[in-house]
């Protein structure tokens, strides 16, 4: 059934753990994200970007995520807008019926430029305003996610800004975060802490100089009451990078977030882990190896089905890494 992500969140703090939230674009990874939960009892986030909703169209996204409520009734389920970048986007969301909305107020509009605080605590508030009239969730984000090695901006997908930044800029502060909460009564707040969208976030598995998971604590205990989001949070897995280069990819070295410091953000008060890239590693790895392996076949559905399964099997990792089984 449809939930408020406040109602997942509430229920995740209530019993320490953390729920990933996963983005999704198309009917296999919508199936993968099921399938996993259904298997470990573990409640949904379905998460859709703006260029979800572009790459699939809007009726597409709605109805996927319609259909999965259908078919797994008994799973507690939130559609969820990722990165809103304005009011207009948000209110878009909630008429197409999503239960919870990302007002990113952290960039200005044009998903470039570094917002004012004030104007993230204005945009932010209006969003809040009309969402909880209707029952819908609301996650800001205060800071700008970057990386703490070459101190710039997140740009790589396509919503964020290259700009160099100060470690201040790039780092939540605790004080900021609690006036941003008491201004704009929003359910959920983003922070920066060294992660950042993509493949490519650390040169060297990352230790407190480039993660500032310690960073959690301090805004967890001026905010005890507000649920605190992780984005860029993908650990992209070693094994599967070298799947995809060992038939045909050509992909850098690289390191993601480690589940060990995800689990410890977790401890320290984090409910919602955004994950997109584990899962795109995960199904090129398949298709790649399906396809090397298997040059006579062409039934897309055969390439499909390996690209899902290993979806699925992220998925389900991280619902029993983050203590998700059994809460449902
Ligand atoms: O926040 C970023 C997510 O990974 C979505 O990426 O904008 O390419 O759909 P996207
Ligand atoms: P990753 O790129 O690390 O998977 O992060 C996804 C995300 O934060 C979506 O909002
Ligand atoms: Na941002
Ligand atoms: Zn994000």
């Amino acid at each position: 059934a449809l939930v408020s992500m406040r109602e997942l969140l509430d229920h995740a703090a209530a019993n320490s753990y953390g729920i990933p939230a996963f983005n999704v674009n198309n009917l296999e990874q919508v199936q993968a994200v099921m399938a996993a939960a259904d298997e470990v009892g573990a409640p949904v986030i379905l998460q859709a970007s703006a260029g979800a909703r572009k790459y699939a169209g809007e009726p597409f996204i709605k109805h996927l995520i319609q259909a999965a409520i259908e078919m797994y009734p008994h799973i507690p389920l939130v559609m969820h807008q990722d990165h809103g970048q304005s009011p207009d986007v948000c209110q878009g969301a909630i008429n197409l019926g999503f239960s919870s909305v990302m007002m990113d107020g952290s960039l200005e509009a044009d998903g470039k430029t570094i917002a004012s605080y004030d104007y993230n605590v204005d945009v932010t508030r209006k969003v809040v305003d009309m969402a909880h009239k209707l029952g819908v969730t609301v996650e800001g984000e205060l800071g700008c996610l970057g990386s703490l090695e070459t101190m710039k901006g997140d740009k790589e997908d396509g919503h964020g800004t290259d700009a160099t930044m100060t470690r201040e800029q790039l780092l939540t502060d605790p004080e900021q975060a609690a006036d941003f909460v008491k201004k704009t009564q929003l359910d959920a707040l983003a922070i920066a802490i060294g992660t950042s969208h993509g493949a490519y976030k650390f040169t060297r598995k990352p230790t407190g100089d480039i993660l500032a998971i310690d960073r959690i604590k301090e805004i967890h205990r001026r905010l005890p009451n507000t649920h605190l989001v992780m984005h860029g949070s993908s650990s992209v897995p070693q094994e599967l990078l070298a799947q995809i280069n060992q038939y045909g990819g050509k992909m850098k070295e690289t390191y993601g977030v480690p589940v060990e410091e995800i689990q410890k953000a977790i401890q320290f008060g984090v409910r919602k882990i955004n994950i997109d890239t584990d899962i795109r590693l995960a199904m090129t790895g398949a298709v790649r190896k399906f396809l090397a392996e298997n040059p006579d076949k062409f039934d897309a559905r055969e390439w499909l089905k390996p690209a899902r399964e290993a979806a699925k099997q992220v998925c389900k990792q991280r619902y029993i890494e983050f203590g998700c089984e059994g809460q449902a």
